[in-house]
């Protein structure tokens, strides 16, 4: 009777002591997935539609695209882009948004593809939202771009010429991409 007892009372034990490790355990498994989850999405840079497939006719569309001239090209940046993203800033302090030749940098090394990467920085402009945002970093610093009103026609004349020139860049650029990157700067 008394040894039942007992026997009892160890295997009670022996469970509680179980279920006593499985809920520590799990617990702090749980925590650690909690801070992993918080800490990706709150640092994460990827843009959520990164893997976005393009329809057959963006595609197309992007592919007919005729050359654009570097008078027509610059023309388009100077009046729907450069009064923010302005490549004559005299100083880092004092931009208003990034140079878009930087911007073109990020978006080339995360889309080498010209028509994905056209396509991207399309949508972007089209609809600017911080989850599409490929540089979280200027979202914080300058606040979210605001919507730019143009034709389908001109938005893919813009990106794509933003892809194929070579981009003016302010004076300080250079020296700044230098301390960044470790490397010089070219286009
Ligand atoms: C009214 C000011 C303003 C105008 C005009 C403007 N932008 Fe921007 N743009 C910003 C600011 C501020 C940022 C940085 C914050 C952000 O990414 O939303 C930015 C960021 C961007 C980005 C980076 C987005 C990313 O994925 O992180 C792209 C691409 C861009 N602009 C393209 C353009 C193009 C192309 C034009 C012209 C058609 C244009 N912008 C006109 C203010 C402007």
């Amino acid at each position: 009777m008394v040894w039942a007892k007992i026997q009892t009372q160890s295997w009670y034990n022996a469970d509680m002591k179980w279920l006593w490790n499985f809920q520590t355990k799990s617990s702090s498994v749980y925590r650690i997935l909690c801070f992993l989850t918080l800490l990706t999405t709150a640092c994460s840079s990827s843009p959520e539609n990164q893997n976005r497939q393009l329809s057959e006719q963006e595609e197309q569309s992007i592919h007919a695209l005729a050359a654009v001239s570097a008078e027509e090209g610059n023309s388009l940046l100077e009046k729907h882009c450069y009064s923010c993203h302005n490549p004559n800033s005299d100083s880092h302090d004092n931009m208003l948004a990034p140079p878009l030749a930087g911007i073109k940098y990020k978006y080339q090394q995360f889309y080498p593809n010209r028509t994905k990467f056209i396509a991207q920085m399309a949508d972007f402009v089209k609809q600017p939202s911080s989850e599409n945002a490929l540089m979280k970093g200027p979202v914080r610093k300058f606040g979210l771009m605001p919507k730019v009103v143009l034709s389908e026609e001109e938005m893919l004349k813009i990106t794509a010429f933003i892809y194929d020139a070579e981009l003016a860049v302010p004076k300080w650029f250079p020296a700044h991409f230098k301390e960044q990157h470790g490397q010089d700067w070219t286009q």
